[in-house]
């Protein structure tokens, strides 16, 4: 049953890209939180194709229709059903791949493994299918600010090999890239477009912040809170790597660079990222997020068919230059679907 994400905030998505919908039903949201369609829509806009020249072009109107769970605008324990009707597929354009397997993508191994090819706009397999983790994840997020006091914040932080060094983090949207430092916008839009000029596309890193966690929340041994952050991170499409903390970094320094000391009043630096032995510290949590440069490059590729016959193949379609961007809002909501369900666990042990 993989179409579940946790077990006492517990979400099941549904759809495909070019099917008639993509829907959702969460369960274990807790009563009383207040979800007017204001805000939903709002979150939902943030990750919403169409937007800029610089992502897909594909245009979905996005209308969330709540069917279950929400009473005068509050919540109310029951499970919240969502539905949002696809309105602007355009299977014609990925007719040349009906029986070819894009390079990059998981055409290929979905055939492996159901033996049935919907190539219509990768089917399950498409992003798209991210609306309904952008739509639960909202409400996560909400959960975890209203109840809990615990604020996740997701920034582009690297696009290619351009670093963005940023002074402050401030909240940005999908026209400015994400960038916490409007300084860099021009820059990140020239790389873009000399991209998209090549007809080629670009991987970025995604950088993570959680306020107001407290100490405690992770299960071990296989209920820990910073291995179900990354495995739930790379369940998205197009991620290639997750890193807790100094991550990387980590490997390549002495013990005595790494530990994070306690003193009196607590940490004075948080290289472990908020996270010991998989449980928080107390301390800010950080992750960084790595993603691949998109599959569907305008450029002649090698590939087979269904009986493994070679082709050069073109791709068709509208694509993101840049997939990671996008990403921003589907990572905070993945993260506060993760740290909810971790923050309700622990409130059921909570015995004495
Ligand atoms: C927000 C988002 C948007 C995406 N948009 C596209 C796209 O426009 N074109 C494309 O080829 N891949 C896109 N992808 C990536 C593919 O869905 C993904 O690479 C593919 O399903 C193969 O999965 P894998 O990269 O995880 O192995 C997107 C991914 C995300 C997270």
């Amino acid at each position: 049953m993989t179409n579940t994400i946790g077990k006492f905030y517990k979400v099941t998505t549904f759809g495909e890209s070019h099917g008639k919908a993509i829907g959702l039903v969460i369960d274990g949201c807790p009563s009383g939180l207040t979800i007017s369609k204001k805000y939903i829509n709002d979150q939902i806009k943030r990750r919403k194709t169409g937007s800029s020249r610089y992502v897909t072009q594909r245009l979905e109107r996005d209308k969330v229709n709540f069917l279950s769970g929400i009473y005068k605008k509050k919540t109310t324990g029951t499970p919240i059903g969502i539905i949002i009707y696809n309105n602007n597929s355009i299977s014609k354009d990925y007719l040349n791949i009906k029986n070819y397997f894009r390079p990059g993508h998981a055409d290929l191994t979905y055939y492996f493994k159901y033996k049935i090819r919907d190539y219509k706009g990768g089917g399950r397999s498409s992003a798209r299918t991210t609306v309904a983790i952008v739509l639960a994840g909202s409400i996560a997020k909400k959960t975890l600010k209203d109840f809990f006091n615990i604020e996740v914040f997701c920034y582009l932080s690297n696009i290619h090999n351009y670093f963005l060094d940023f002074k402050i983090l401030k909240l940005t949207n999908i026209r400015n890239f994400y960038s916490p430092d409007l300084k860099h916008k021009k820059k990140i839009k020239n790389i873009i477009i000399d991209s998209m000029k090549e007809s080629d596309s670009l991987g970025c890193k995604l950088s993570v912040n959680v306020t107001g966690i407290i100490p405690g929340i992770g299960t071990p041994l296989f209920g820990k809170l910073d291995s179900n952050l990354a495995k739930n991170l790379m369940d998205l499409n197009a991620v290639k790597a997750v890193e807790i903390g100094k991550g990387f970094k980590s490997s390549k320094i002495h013990g005595s660079l790494n530990n994070d000391s306690y003193y009196k009043e607590g940490f004075l630096k948080n290289d472990c990222g908020g996270f010991l032995g998989g449980i928080s510290t107390g301390c800010d949590i950080y992750i960084n997020v790595y993603f691949k440069p998109t599959s569907s490059i305008f450029k002649t590729q090698n590939t087979v068919s269904k009986k493994f016959l070679e082709k050069k193949i073109l791709i068709k379609g509208r694509h993101d230059p840049c997939v990671g961007i996008r990403a921003v809002p589907i990572i905070e909501s993945l993260v506060s679907l993760t740290i909810i369900d971790s923050v309700l666990e622990y409130k059921s042990f909570l015995f004495f």
